[in-house]
């Protein structure tokens, strides 16, 4: 009865239409399950299942918003950096299929702490694409533009609860401590993003730490619980987590690049950035090193009523060194999150947790 109250402006994707945007989505996260995925396929459909079952809801309403947030699954990067992150603490021989060589006890807090960063994630991203007023995301319309803003943010809520729920069932506390500690950053991370809009004088350091809390936090605690679960020494847990943080940095960075020069196999709404006038690293750079013409021509882009207008903002920033130096930034934070790991001894999970990182820089999507 209250679920009609709620009129959704766009009918959910049907079947057939799931099924072509998840080829899509396919091809675009292929190079990350190529070269990382496939080692802990197993777990990663545990997870999954996990995730649809920590979503459920009996109110029609309820479930069928957080099924549509998760409906493509996306890269599933932050289970996969948790899955892969317990098996290098294994060592050279690595586990058997699928994590089964851990205990019960520590397979199920893995599967658990895994399915929760992902909800933490997707609830962010529910969020985070009402703040941007994005209307596409995982190549399908976002919660808000199907169901409007104010059912997309309790949606967000929703699997923000239903993720501190899973991380409570692991068999100790920590993992949900350390989930809550994490999600604090990120949510600090967000806000202190929105409260920089139009600050084109943000150094590069507070943009980095505005990263390092909206996307290392979640990327390193997913590296931690991994590592966690799995019975890493706390030295190792400090270097996963390290490793996790500045990948997530690189992540981010590559991101803030795609919203200038992505294409629609990213799959969301691009150019975010600017509409909301957020100062990331190309502009950012743009607007501190280019000449003085370039910088007042930006400038005064950037004056407009309304959002500014991409092609011209793109096209000056291209005449400065930024979209060279944001990469450049970016490849940085891989080389750091690399280095994190020498403390673990070489292993198939080892080599696929460095492909990330080098993934986190080389993608599309
Ligand atoms: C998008 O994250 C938000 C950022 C932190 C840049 P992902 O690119 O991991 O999103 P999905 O889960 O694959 O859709
Ligand atoms: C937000 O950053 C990612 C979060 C940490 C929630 P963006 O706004 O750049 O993410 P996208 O580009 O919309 O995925
Ligand atoms: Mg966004
Ligand atoms: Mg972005």
């Amino acid at each position: 009865m209250i679920d009609r109250g709620l009129q959704f402006s766009h009918q959910l994707p049907q079947t057939a239409g799931a099924d072509r945007v998840t080829s899509d989505v396919r091809s675009s996260g292929q190079a990350l399950r190529n070269q990382a995925q496939h080692l802990v396929s197993g777990d990663l459909l545990r997870v999954q299942q996990l995730l649809r079952k920590a979503t459920g809801s009996r109110f029609d309403v309820v479930q069928r918003l957080s099924e549509h947030a998760l409906a493509l699954g996306g890269k599933q990067l932050r289970p996969t950096l948790a899955l892969l992150a317990a098996r290098a603490v294994a060592g050279p021989e690595g586990l058997p299929d699928s994590q089964q060589g851990l205990p019960d006890g520590q397979h199920s807090d893995l599967l658990a702490a895994a399915a929760a960063v992902e909800l933490v994630h997707t609830a962010s991203l529910v969020h985070d694409d009402v703040m941007d007023d994005a209307q596409t995301r995982r190549h399908q319309p976002s919660v808000g533009r199907v169901a409007g803003t104010h059912a997309a943010v309790l949606s967000g809520d929703f699997l923000f609860t239903r993720a501190y729920g899973l991380a409570a069932k692991c068999r100790s506390g920590y993992a949900a401590r350390q989930l809550a500690r994490a999600s604090t950053a990120l949510c600090e991370g967000e806000l202190r993003q929105q409260a920089a809009v139009e600050c084109w004088e943000l150094t590069t350091a507070e943009y980095r730490s505005v990263l390092r809390q909206k996307t290392g936090a979640l990327c390193g605690v997913s590296c931690l619980l991994g590592g966690w679960a799995a019975g890493a020494a706390s030295s190792t847990l400090r270097a996963l987590r390290r490793y996790g943080a500045e990948l997530g940095v690189a992540f981010q960075i590559v991101d803030d690049w795609l919203d200038y020069w992505g294409t629609e196999e990213v799959g969301k709404t691009l150019g975010t950035d600017l509409a909301q006038r957020k100062p990331t690293l190309p502009l950012l750079r743009a607007l501190r090193t280019g000449t003085d013409a370039n910088r007042r021509q930006l400038r005064v882009a950037l004056e407009v009523q309304g959002p500014p207008d991409l092609d011209t903002v793109r096209t000056l920033i291209e005449r400065s060194d930024a979209e060279q130096y944001t990469l450049a930034m970016a490849r940085r934070c891989v080389t750091s999150a690399t280095d994190a790991l020498t403390i673990l001894p070489d292993s198939a999970a080892k080599n696929a947790l460095l492909a990330v990182a080098q993934f986190s820089v080389q993608r599309s999507a």
